[in-house]
């Protein structure tokens, strides 16, 4: 355990560059490992999830290669070519990891074992066992469809046509994994949008997908399999959840101005903007571009008088990661904020919802904890009163619990004190680094 206590700081102010999206950092060493060729990566997430698929990849046959800060190189084996790993894959805590790399593993002709932390063993799979099951593979896993669990992928694997139970990019994307090796159609239909980072990513090193909406919304993705991917040139945009926590530092912060650089701003990923503009929050779009075919902008956020609002259940897929940095927000607003419609927070790194209500709670703030979401009675812009004594947040091995409460720390009176920072490093290495410099 590494515990700190997060003190309550001045103004922020600065340019910063947060590190590669977390998903499309994996999603390239993923397609790359898959092409024939090279594939470059700049801008790459060098966090411990991000590296586990990285080791997976290379216990899988491909060649993965750091060449420099965030630089990468991936020599790729080919799509039906995976290796038999020689031991068991630990996926530490990376759910995306995990459940993309079943998806890979289910239309090759290997068996492998995946294991990881406390964290990630408790985190149900049968979304993931139940589409790849039909699609021919099979699976040993612990009680409960969890880890550690063996798969046994199928050769000639089946095509299926699947419709998600529930909003989850990584199911989707595990099921379109499977289908780059099989022979057909594989189709999956998606009513509720989430991140389309894999399909974006699957068109640009060439494989045959088609997305079409529907009147309602609902997106239908086709895949044709036994694809060839040709090796790409990929500039990975910096991560929107990992701003995330800056965005909100600033808001609460009174005096703040900060600018965060080159953030990715892909409309499936973008909801706590739309929800913290409605708040009152001041955030300004410069320089809007395109970076690895995903939209980007440099982000201007300043100090801001944040209102509660009832946040509308739809947006929850586009801003799934970031209600934990929300809950921050909404107790330090004026007035109450109701989140509904947030069950899928239950199964994330950690139970966000109850994780967030003690945490928050035990920092002072006032928090209704309901079956689908929080309901948050905001101070009205007065700081947090902060932990006292030995009280400490518990943060479950969950790296958004821990920088959330480290930002709740910043708008408090006498701090928070975190139990163990550690897990920040699988998404944000130089989290505690940035903090520093913005605090000036
Ligand atoms: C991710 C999808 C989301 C998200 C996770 C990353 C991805 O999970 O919470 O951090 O890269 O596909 P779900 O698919 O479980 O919603």
């Amino acid at each position: 355990m590494r515990p700190r206590r997060f003190l309550p700081a001045g103004p922020l102010k600065g340019r910063i560059r947060v590190p590669g999206d977390k998903s499309i950092s994996h999603r390239s060493i993923m397609l790359g490992a898959l092409a024939v060729g090279e594939t470059r990566v700049t801008g790459l997430l060098e966090g411990e999830d991000v590296l586990a698929t990285a080791a997976a990849m290379r216990a899988m046959g491909a060649s993965v290669e750091r060449i420099g800060e965030g630089e990468w190189r991936v020599n790729g084996v080919g799509v039906g070519a995976l290796l038999q790993p020689e031991g068991p894959l630990d996926m530490g805590n990376s759910g995306t990891s995990t459940r993309l790399l079943m998806g890979l593993v289910a239309s090759h002709p290997i068996h492998v074992s995946f294991t990881g932390d406390a964290s990630l063993s408790k985190r149900p799979m049968g979304r993931v066992i139940d589409p790849l099951s039909e699609m021919g593979a099979s699976f040993e896993a612990s009680e409960g469809g969890r880890l550690p669990l063996i798969v046994r992928g199928a050769s000639p694997a089946v095509p299926i046509t699947y419709r998600l139970p529930v909003a989850s990019a990584q199911v989707k994307s595990a099921v379109l994994l499977a289908g780059l090796n099989t022979p057909g159609i594989t189709t999956v239909i998606e009513p509720v949008p989430t991140r389309d980072h894999s399909e974006r990513m699957l068109k640009g090193f060439g494989a045959d997908l088609t997305v079409t909406v529907e009147a309602d919304g609902t997106r239908i993705i086709t895949l044709k399999g036994e694809a060839e991917l040709k090796p790409q040139v990929i500039d990975v945009p910096g991560d929107p959840s990992s701003a995330a926590f800056f965005i909100v530092a600033a808001l609460v912060t009174p005096g703040s101005e900060i600018v965060i650089e080159n953030v990715g701003l892909n409309p499936t990923r973008a909801g706590l903007v739309e929800v913290l503009r409605q708040m009152g929050g001041q955030i300004e779009f410069l320089d809007e571009r395109e970076v690895g075919g995903e939209p980007v902008a440099d982000l201007l956020v300043k100090h801001s008088a944040l209102k509660g609002i009832e946040v509308d259940p739809a947006v929850a897929p586009a801003m799934i990661d970031e209600f934990p940095v929300l809950f921050v927000a909404a107790a330090l607003a004026e007035g109450v904020t109701v989140t509904s419609g947030l069950d899928e927070l239950r199964v994330k790194e950690s139970d966000r919802l109850s994780a967030m209500a003690a945490a928050l709670t035990l920092a002072g703030a006032g928090i209704e904890e309901r079956e689908d979401g929080l309901v948050i009675t905001g101070t009205g812009g007065a700081p947090l009163p902060g932990t006292t004594g030995d009280a400490r947040v518990t943060t479950h091995l969950d790296h958004r619990i821990a920088m959330s409460m480290a930002i709740a720390g910043l708008g408090s009176r006498d701090g928070v004190e975190v139990d163990d920072t550690r897990p920040i490093a699988t998404s944000f290495p130089n989290f505690e680094e940035l903090l520093a410099t913005l605090a000036g």
